[in-house]
């Protein structure tokens, strides 16, 4: 575009003071408020208003795709930063190539590895996952990030897929309260959080082309809250678009961003396609992207010098814009967007510096790793289990040992350190004997120790069960890994069944020990025929940087556990809905899959059905014992806009100090849609020391008793009789109260 002499002096010189400012700071930027300022500042826009008069339609357009693997170009002249990015969403992933997705192998770039976000929801406790999100934000910040691309939010529809450990279960309810303190408490650092993978990304199976097909009532009562409470309630800075197409359309650029997300909702912030995710500059320009990321490491398909002029946001948007088929509109709406972002980022001068690796963000590590592990069983006391002289444990089976930060896809991380659950249980039984021995392994891996030529699978059974013999106590130490096809990104799982050998040397080992307790180390529900065979079991997760700390603490009994199953652990495969309706709703038939269950998706499905799981979704044992009693709502009769306020008391009436979840279900009687049985509406997590009682109070609006009426393509809240069931877990109901909306 060529701009008159007089115009353009006049660019210059706001150009030179834009410069100035960007940089310097002189022009007393905004105080941004962090927590609150979502909806920009005025001032913030007007700026924004003044930059984007001055930039060069070329400069735009560099504003809107990457320049390397995970960043995108500033405007230098301007002094407009570059934005860096990193995975996500456990801890801050390593540095990599410019232009490659291998390791820069810096040394300065180690991390703590939080636990995965299965364990933080499994905590049920909002609070910690505030500290989880601030801390990690903190790390991200240190590493000069300004976008940390996490949390994930699918929701777990099958223990298939191979990436629901970095996800927060399969409840919408749990997912939206989890979700919003850990994006507020990231992006306090100055730090955007990004909410992915936007949407139905619920499987790695074919993920970059299957076809979802999924009711309106689905899409919204189930796939839809967490993100809708990250934009709306977390105030989310950014979000990633998904690979999959939902509808015939690929999710990245979709009605559901500009409909959904940014009009219904009124998201102000930056659609940041999941690496690769973006097929058509038209499309991207059109429906709802902002910013290109990982569309090729060659540009698009040609290996071109300076390929990323080639994203479907560079130069073919460039161009469709100068012919005039597409509008420059669409350009500065993404732009603004960017711009945003950088101002609640990289352009806020007020941003904290960040910490990397300290003793507090170990704390917290710790801490949500022991909140999280889950008693499933604990037969005649089994756990916790003395330090005592004279006692011999047999630690068994290879993921006593083996790194579980490393592999899973692009939330692998380089931890500072990683204590193995053999080094943890070490480190706090000084008393009794460890005998160590690998039970399995699980073939070979750039991440497992070498396996001696002289072992294989079967010396280190028979070497197992001669050590088990010697022990007082086994623990079994097994589960999944990070490997292809098993907890990982872009492939899902191919058998529920524990792998590599893992049942028949339980087995083995229960015919000459029958003091077991299982620890199993998974993201992911598994077939478990063989709990009879076990007196103890505790889900462990991926605990991260902390693991063997956290698994020692609840294993002795130091930290009392109190995590609750996030979701349902079927007991046959065909149980879990997705399965019972065949390959066409899960994986598909390689191009559509058709989610049949609509909305019945995990304990829906088993309340609904009358299908007895293995461990329902909000299960979980503790070492004491609690009581809900004098369970009671304030009235019997609410309006549709409401609010039941429900109190009981909790009583830890065992003989240690502990924590209940208390959950409080509602589904309404005869409703002339379908419906599941009961939904989750309210939880909170209350710690009592032994003998003590605490009155608990629990707020629900009547509102969110809506569902998703599609005659109206809106939320009704139907009227009549609703029961309220309040309990421990969603297989454990202490009472069942009626009450009438009119
Ligand atoms: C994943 C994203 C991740 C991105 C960048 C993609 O393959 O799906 O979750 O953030 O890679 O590593």
């Amino acid at each position: 575009m060529r701009v008159p002499f007089k115009k353009n002096i006049t660019l210059l010189t706001l150009m030179i003071c834009l410069h100035i400012s960007l940089i310097s700071g002189q022009d007393k930027l905004p105080q941004i408020q962090l927590e609150k300022n979502q909806v920009s500042t005025a001032y913030v826009e007007t700026k924004i208003d003044s930059i984007i008069a001055v930039l060069t339609l070329e400069e735009k357009i560099g504003l809107t795709h990457a320049q390397s693997k995970f960043s995108t170009k500033g405007v230098s002249r301007l002094g407009i930063p570059e934005v860096w990015m990193s995975d996500g969403p456990h801890g801050v992933r390593e540095e990599i190539l410019w232009d490659d997705w291998g390791e820069a192998d810096w040394t300065n770039d180690a991390i703590t590895a939080f636990p995965a976000l299965t364990c933080l929801a499994a905590s049920f406790n909002p609070e910690l996952s505030g500290e989880y999100g601030f801390s990690l934000g903190e790390e991200a910040r240190y590493r000069k990030k300004d976008v940390l691309l996490g949390p994930g939010v699918n929701i777990y529809r099958t223990p298939f897929n191979g990436r629901n450990f970095e996800y927060l279960g399969e409840d919408p309810f749990l997912a939206s309260t989890m979700v919003v303190p850990y994006v507020k408490g990231v992006q306090k650092n100055g730090v955007a959080a990004c909410v992915k993978h936007y949407v139905l990304n619920n499987q790695e199976h074919l993920r970059d082309k299957i076809n979802v097909e999924v009711s309106d009532r689905a899409l919204y009562e189930i796939y839809l809250p967490a993100f809708k409470a990250a934009v709306q309630k977390g105030k989310v800075w950014s979000l990633m678009g998904a690979y999959n197409k939902f509808r015939g359309q690929y999710t990245t650029h979709h009605k559901v961003l500009n409909k959904i997300l940014k009009k219904d909702w009124g998201f102000d912030g930056v659609v940041i396609s999941d690496w690769g995710s973006a097929h058509n500059t038209k499309e991207a320009a059109l429906y709802g992207l902002d910013m290109e990321m990982g569309t090729g490491t060659d540009g698009l398909g040609v290996s071109k010098k300076d390929n990323y002029n080639y994203y479907h946001l560079a130069n073919p948007f460039l161009k469709a814009i100068k012919k005039g088929e597409l509008s420059e509109d669409l350009l500065d709406d993404k732009v603004r967007r960017v711009l945003r972002l950088m101002y609640r980022t990289n352009l806020n001068p007020n941003r904290v510096l960040g910490k990397l690796n300290n003793k507090e963000h170990h704390k917290v590590a710790r801490k949500v790793g022991t909140e999280g592990i889950v008693l499933l069983k604990n037969e005649d006391a089994f756990f916790p289990i003395k330090d005592k002289k004279g006692v011999t444990i047999a630690v068994i089976g290879e993921n006593a040992t083996r790194n579980m930060t490393r592999g899973g896809g692009s939330s692998q991380l380089k931890p500072k350190f990683e204590v193995s659950p053999l080094e943890g249980l070490k480190a706090r039984y000084k008393n009794a004997t460890i005998i160590h021995t690998m039970g399995f392994e699980s073939g070979a891996s750039a991440y497992n120790a070498t396996l001696p030529p002289t072992l294989n699978q079967d010396s280190l059974f028979v070497k197992a069960i001669e050590v088990a013999k010697k022990a007082d106590i086994v623990l079994f130490i097994g589960g999944l890994n990070k490997s292809y096809h098993q907890d990982t990104e872009g492939g899902d799982r191919k058998v529920f069944e524990l792998p590599y050998g893992q049942e028949k040397l339980l087995n083995g080992i229960h015919d000459v020990n029958k003091e077991i307790g299982f620890l199993l180390v998974s993201g992911n529900a598994v077939e478990m025929p063989w709990t009879s065979k076990t007196k103890g079991i505790l889900q462990t997760w991926y605990l991260g940087s902390m693991a063997g700390h956290s698994i020692a603490d609840i294993v002795s009994g130091d930290v009392n556990p109190s995590g609750k199953l996030p979701f349902s652990f079927p007991k046959k495969l065909n149980d879990n809905a997705a399965h019972s309706f065949g390959e066409i709703s899960y994986p598909g038939n390689g191009i559509n899959q058709f989610y049949k269950e609509g909305i019945l998706v995990g304990y829906r499905w088993f309340d609904t059905k009358k299908i007895e799981p293995q461990y329902a979704f909000g299960y979980g044992l503790s070492y004491s014992k609690f009581e809900l009693n004098n369970i009671r709502i304030n009235q019997k009769k609410y309006t549709t806009n409401d609010k039941i306020k429900l109190t009981l008391d909790v009583s830890n009436i065992g003989n240690s100090d502990g924590s209940e979840v208390v959950q409080v279900y509602i589904g309404k009687h005869k409703s002339k849609v379908k419906r599941a049985l009961k939904e989750l509406k309210g939880f909170k997590k209350i710690n009592l020391i032994k003998g003590d009682k605490k009155t608990v109070t629990i707020s629900i609006d009547t509102a969110s008793l809506a569902y998703y009426n599609t005659d109206i393509s809106n939320w009704s809240v139907e009227k009549g009789t609703y029961y309220l069931y309040v309990g421990n877990a969603s297989n454990n109901i202490t009472k069942k109260i009626k009450f009438n909306l009119f």
